[in-house]
């Protein structure tokens, strides 16, 4: 085993050195504070490997990501979202009968407890379906209390994507829409959200493929904002429900997973001031103008996100599938190629962003902005869980509880308070 030297005040330490299965390098610092009495310093945890997993690889540099060792790009094109559930939650593609029998607990798992329903009536129509979303999936542990893992995870992927369709459904005033058994995964959820009482919905193979495209690229990443949270909350022991609730509103945040929103809404913006793109792109790069480009950037990549770029290749095609132009593609083409050939840009390596063209995806979809990050926690919900589960079956699994540098005033007395206050009363 290999190890490094750290010389701290004058005095030599030995610490063990780990190795990837890709030859990431890791110093084991677990025995530092026994040994040393000193602790690590990397706020944002950039440089903070906080577990071992063997779910997903990413390269940063070279812009490689992998489920359980297949490339994105493979599985984008040719597996359903289901089928990735399965890899990532088992560890390998299922076989026929295995992705049947998943299917099947899937289907008859998707009705939620009918009280439940009556949570959606006490949100406020404008209520965001984020805060919907993470309330009611933190409300299936009181329906769902029993400590069986395996059916709880069954129980929460099917039934996220209703309450997701009902929190919409709830939105716009319209009753809700049971899943029919016949329907797939992804078909179900686009007849739960877009069928009404009067007429079904047809989901056209183009729209479904366009869904399962989506949820594939965002299905896991490995610790991320969101998954480390839900690593986090689940190592107190708290509930599986409980544990992705908590990674649902890690992701609700605007540089994670609501990006997604706001560069639909930025491009809106764009288009409706009259300004050209680049006078955005100068705005971004000034730091006191609060604004930055969303959908642009990444802690992890710093030459492409693979993921954006199955995503503009399949913008195109899925407008003209679907018989649709959308001038925000235009004007996202154009933003991009203006601060892809700006210094700022180049220097700092920012570029688009899995985020950056979903939306106009979902758009051609008839998906409304507002469910976007939804969309992104429905299809990150199997990464998740195969991370909770990871944690939760590793016995070295210890509660998360990070160390700080304590930075503020030194032991004080608060008779000193007292004295200073009698002298402002006398
Ligand atoms: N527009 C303008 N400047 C930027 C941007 C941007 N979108 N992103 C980073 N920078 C600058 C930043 O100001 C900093 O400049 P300097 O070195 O002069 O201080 C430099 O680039 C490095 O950025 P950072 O903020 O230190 O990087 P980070 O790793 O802490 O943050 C990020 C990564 C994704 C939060 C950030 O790039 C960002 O805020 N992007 C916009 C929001 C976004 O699109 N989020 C979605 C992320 S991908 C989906 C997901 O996994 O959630």
């Amino acid at each position: 085993m290999s190890t490094a030297t750290l010389l701290l005040k004058g005095k030599e330490y030995e610490l063990p050195v780990m190795e990837g299965s890709e030859g990431e390098t890791a110093i084991d610092i677990t025995s530092l504070r026994a040994k040393t009495g000193a602790v690590t310093f990397d706020p944002g945890y950039g440089n903070t490997g906080s577990c071992a997993s063997a779910i997903t690889f990413i390269d940063g540099e070279k812009g490689i990501l992998r489920y359980r060792g297949y490339p994105i790009e493979e599985l984008a094109k040719s597996a359903t979202f289901v089928e990735v559930c399965y890899l990532l939650i088992h560890g390998n593609m299922p076989s026929i009968p295995e992705l049947d029998a998943f299917n099947e607990k899937l289907t008859r798992h998707s009705l939620i407890h009918e009280d439940m329903k009556k949570f959606f009536e006490g949100f406020p129509p404008s209520a965001h379906p984020m805060a919907i979303l993470s309330a009611m999936i933190a409300s299936l542990s009181a329906y769902y209390p029993e400590n069986d893992n395996e059916l709880n995870i069954i129980r929460l992927l099917s039934k996220a994507k209703t309450i997701a369709a009902f929190s919409y459904k709830k939105s716009i005033g319209q009753p809700f829409i049971y899943p029919r058994n016949d329907l797939s995964y992804t078909q179900n959820f686009m007849h739960m959200m877009f069928a009404v009482p009067a007429e079904g919905y047809k989901v056209t193979a183009a729209i479904d493929r366009a869904l399962n495209l989506l949820l594939i690229l965002h299905a896991d990443h490995e610790q991320n904002c969101s998954t480390s949270t839900v690593r986090m909350v689940g190592s107190s022991g708290a509930n599986l429900f409980a544990s992705i609730s908590a990674g649902i509103c890690a992701l609700w945040g605007p540089l994670h997973g609501g990006a997604n929103q706001q560069v639909i809404e930025m491009l809106q913006q764009i288009r409706e001031s009259g300004q050209s793109a680049k006078t955005f792109v100068e705005r971004a790069k000034q730091k006191d103008s609060g604004f930055k480009l969303m959908g642009f950037g990444h802690r992890v990549y710093k030459n492409f996100d693979p993921r954006a770029t199955i995503l503009k290749r399949a913008a195109d095609d899925v407008l003209s599938a679907l018989g649709k132009r959308d001038p925000l593609l235009q004007t996202a083409t154009e933003l991009e190629q203006i601060a892809l050939s700006d210094p700022y840009f180049i220097e700092r390596k920012l570029y688009p962003n899995v985020d950056f063209y979903s939306g106009i995806l979902y758009r051609a979809m008839g998906i409304p902005t507002n469910m976007f990050t939804v969309m992104f926690a429905l299809g990150r919900l199997p990464g998740w869980i195969a991370q909770w589960k990871e944690m939760v079956d590793d016995d070295k699994t210890r509660i998360n509880r990070p160390r700080q540098v304590y930075v503020g005033s030194k032991v004080r007395e608060l008779s000193e308070v007292d004295e200073a206050l009698a002298l402002t009363i006398a």
